[in-house]
C-alpha cells in the first residue's frame, strides 16, 4: 500500500528545501535530467556513515581533488588512503572502501546499477548499495538510515523500541518509496530529518508532513523513537610511548591490519588495545602528567602518556618515521590526541 500523497508533499518540500552539498546534484538539475557521479555518491555515502555532513565535506572534497574518479582511488597505495581517511574514524571501512574502488575498477571503472549488483562488491552492505542505486541511478530503493527510522517511527508512532523496531521502521519506509524520483525522495526523508524532524524539539510547525504525522497528533514526537536501555561503555586505561629521535623522527607503529584502528599509524602502547606491551626502545622515559580521554564504539579509553627523546638506535617495536614525513594529522584521533598533548613536552628540535 502506497500513500502517493506523502512522498509528493515531501518531494514538494525537497524541491525548495533541499541542502546544498559538494557529492550532491539538486532538485533542479535532477529535473533537467543530470544524475550525479555513482563515485561521489558512493563515496560520500561511505564517509557519511561515520559522522556528520559538516564534517564529510571537507574529507569528500579532498578526496575527490586528489582521486578524481573510482579508478585513480583504485591505484592509490593504501597508506595514501589511510592517511586521507584520519579522523573519519572506524578505519577497517576505508579498506573496505579501497577493495570496493579496486574492484570496480577491475570492472572498468562503472559501479553496477542494481541494488544486487552493488551489494556484490566487496564493503557494500544494504544500506549502501540502495543509496548508490537510488541516488546515483534513481531506482526506486528505500534508503534507511537514523535519520529515516527516527521519520518513520514518528509518523506512524511505533511504540516499539530500538533496535527491535527495525524491521517494521524498514518496512513502512519502503510502503512510501515512490516509483518518480526515488533518488530525490531518499535524500528528502534524510534532509528532513536531519533539519526538521531532528532527535530534541523537531520543527513540527514546518514539517510537510505534520498534518499526517501520528507522533504529533498525539504530542508524543520528542519521546519516539523510544530506546532499549544501553549498558554503559566501560572505562580502559592503559598507555602509551612516544619518543622522539634528535633529529626530530617519531617512533611509530603500524598497527596490525584486523582490529582496533587497523592498519593505522599509533604510538606503540602497553597492551590495551590488545597489541605490545613493553616500551618500545630503552630511554629515559617521563610522564606528561595528562590524560588522552577518547570514546570508540564499544569502551571510553584514557591513556597515560610517556614521553622520551632518544639518540640514533634501533627500537624493540616500531619504526622512526622521519620528521618530514611524520604529519600528525595522518593519525587516528586518539593518536593525534596524544600527540598534541605530548608535543608541548618536547624541546626544539634544531
Ligand atoms: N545522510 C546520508 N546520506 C545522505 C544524503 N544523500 N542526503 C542527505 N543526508 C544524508
Amino acid at each position: 500500500m502506497r500513500d502517493a500523497g506523502l512522498a509528493e508533499a515531501l518531494l514538494d518540500w525537497y524541491d525548495s528545501h533541499a541542502r546544498v552539498m559538494p557529492w550532491r546534484v539538486g532538485p533542479a538539475e535532477r529535473w533537467a535530467g543530470t544524475l550525479p557521479d555513482p563515485y561521489h555518491v558512493w563515496l560520500s555515502e561511505v564517509m557519511l556513515q561515520q559522522t556528520t555532513v559538516a564534517a564529510v565535506r571537507d574529507y569528500f572534497r579532498r578526496f575527490v581533488a586528489r582521486w578524481p574518479t573510482v579508478t585513480d582511488l583504485a591505484a592509490a597505495e593504501d597508506a595514501e588512503v589511510m592517511a586521507e581517511w584520519a579522523g573519519l574514524g572506524y578505519y577497517a571501512r576505508a579498506r573496505n572502501l579501497l577493495a570496493c574502488a579496486r574492484a570496480v575498477a577491475l570492472q572498468g571503472g562503472t559501479f553496477p546499477e542494481t541494488r544486487d549488483g552493488l551489494l556484490a562488491l566487496p564493503g557494500i552492505g544494504p544500506y549502501t548499495a540502495a543509496a548508490v542505486a537510488a541516488i546515483a541511478f534513481d531506482r526506486p530503493e528505500t534508503v534507511v538510515d537514523g535519520n529515516v527510522e527516527r521519520v518513520m517511527a514518528r509518523l506512524f508512532q511505533v511504540e516499539t523500541p530500538m533496535p527491535a523496531a527495525k524491521p517494521e521502521l524498514v518496512r513502512l519506509a519502503t510502503s512510501l518509496t515512490p516509483e518518480q524520483r526515488p533518488g530525490d525522495y531518499a535524500q528528502a526523508v534524510m534532509d528532513l530529518g536531519a533539519t526538521i524532524c531532528t532527535p530534541r524539539s523537531p520543527a513540527c510547525g514546518i514539517c510537510p508532513w505534520m498534518a499526517q504525522c501520528r507522533a504529533r497528533a498525539a504530542g508524543v514526537q520528542g519521546e519516539l523513537p523510544h530506546k532499549t536501555a544501553k549498558a554503559a561503555k566501560p572505562v580502559r586505561k592503559g598507555l602509551v610511548w612516544i619518543a622522539r629521535r634528535s633529529d626530530g623522527a617519531m617512533l611509530l607503529e603500524t598497527r596490525p591490519e584486523r582490529g582496533l584502528l587497523g592498519g593505522m599509524l599509533g604510538w606503540p602502547g602497553d597492551g590495551w588495545d590488545g597489541v605490545g606491551g613493553d616500551a618500545p626502545v630503552r630511554a629515559d622515559w617521563r610522564e606528561v602528567g595528562a590524560v588522552v580521554r577518547h570514546t570508540f564504539t564499544h569502551f571510553h579509553l584514557e591513556l597515560d602518556l610517556r614521553v622520551a627523546e632518544v639518540a640514533d638506535t634501533l627500537p624493540d617495536r616500531g619504526t622512526f618515521i622521519p620528521r618530514e614525513r611524520f604529519r600528525p594529522a595522518d593519525l587516528p584521533t586518539v593518536m593525534r590526541k596524544a600527540y598534541d598533548l605530548a608535543s608541548g613536552a618536547f624541546g626544539r628540535v634544531e
